[in-house]
């Protein structure tokens, strides 16, 4: 599938799986309020969960959100893995934004993702191309899997480089990262000269309702139970097992490992991946330990936690 045909899919308002460097998008045209319904009925998501909308460059970004001091810093850190929420200009439908009064921008990292977006001519709407609640897809195929009667066509780009979703963060009147992800805090620190705090988890974006735990399909999740493995905990030996390096797996235990040698950004790069490996062979549960909290681990936790439907 080329991009001027996926293009034209976009324009007349259908949808399209577009690789990014972070996780696979769901795409449609974030200007055309009809496209971006298609988004919601297709994951099976609530409407009020509002999307993020992928720009090509600043210019476009300029034309759906307004731009503070902190928002033009943090700029410089795109194309890449984070999500602003700014201001919202008049140009984007309540659809988008669920009606809130702010919008969720980004500019994507991937040659396909930005070609599609020039190609097509205006910004696209899209969050992840999963169903609702379930594992992120970082293969075309793990698209075409969930959603593959919903698209008009998936661009396959290959594997996704960072395998975590974008950072978001709101810069204003103080920067707090609604959702770790792809950049780490310290690097957005030190980008913008002034502490970035962690939103509390109530706070968070994709968290899931204090009043009403259970009720809400939880995040990330995969179809078999996931618990996370507690501090000494011995491996089990009757569940598959999610690893950081694996050092200490049992011997003949159906395991994954995220990194042999514990680097974060690899183990990131494999975790949805590995997640749904795991539970493609329907194991009774799913037993996962967390990795180091630095850098990009808060993400990695984050996701973990959550696929624990401790989100
Ligand atoms: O890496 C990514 O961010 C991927 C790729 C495809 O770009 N997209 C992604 O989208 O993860 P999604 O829809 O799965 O997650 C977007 C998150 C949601 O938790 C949503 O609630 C939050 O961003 N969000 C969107 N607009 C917002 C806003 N105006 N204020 C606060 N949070 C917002
Ligand atoms: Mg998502």
């Amino acid at each position: 599938m080329n991009i001027q045909s996926a293009a034209d899919a976009i324009r007349r308002g259908l949808l399209v799986g577009m690789p990014t460097e972070t996780v696979y998008g769901l795409a449609a045209n974030a200007l055309d309020a009809r496209a971006v319904l298609r988004v919601f009925e297709a994951k099976g998501r609530p409407r009020f969960d509002p999307l993020i909308v992928h720009c090509a460059d600043l210019a476009m970004a300029r034309t759906v959100a307004r731009f503070s001091p902190r928002a033009e810093r943090l700029a410089a850190l795109w194309p890449g893995p984070l999500t602003l929420v700014l201001p919202r200009l008049p140009c984007i439908p309540d659809a988008v934004t669920a009606g809130l009064d702010t919008v969720a921008v980004r500019i994507p990292d991937h040659p396909l993702a930005l070609a599609l977006i020039r190609a097509a001519g205006v910004p696209l709407a899209a969050p992840s191309a999963n169903r609702f609640g379930r594992i992120s897809p970082t293969t075309a195929a793990h698209v075409a899997e969930q959603l593959g009667d919903a698209v008009a066509c998936i661009l396959d780009g290959g594997p996704c480089r960072i395998g975590v979703e974008s950072t978001v963060l709101r810069p204003d009147p103080a920067p707090v990262v609604l959702r770790p992800g792809g950049v780490t805090r310290e690097r957005l620190a030190a980008v913008l000269g002034e502490p970035v705090v962690l939103a509390d988890r109530s706070a968070r974006v994709e968290a899931l309702p204090q009043e009403a735990p259970g009720l809400l399909a939880s995040h990330y999740a995969p179809r078999s139970p996931l618990r996370l493995r507690a501090p000494g905990e011995a491996w089990p030996l009757d569940a598959a097992l999610l690893a950081f390096t694996g050092e200490d797996l049992p011997l003949g235990a159906r395991s994954a490992v995220l990194s042999q040698s514990g680097d974060l950004a690899e183990a990131a790069t494999n975790l949805f991946a590995r997640l749904r490996e795991l539970d493609a062979a329907k194991p009774g549960l799913i037993v996962a330990e967390l990795v180091s909290d630095a850098g990009l681990g808060e993400a990695v936790n984050d996701r973990l936690r959550r696929a624990a439907g401790l989100g």
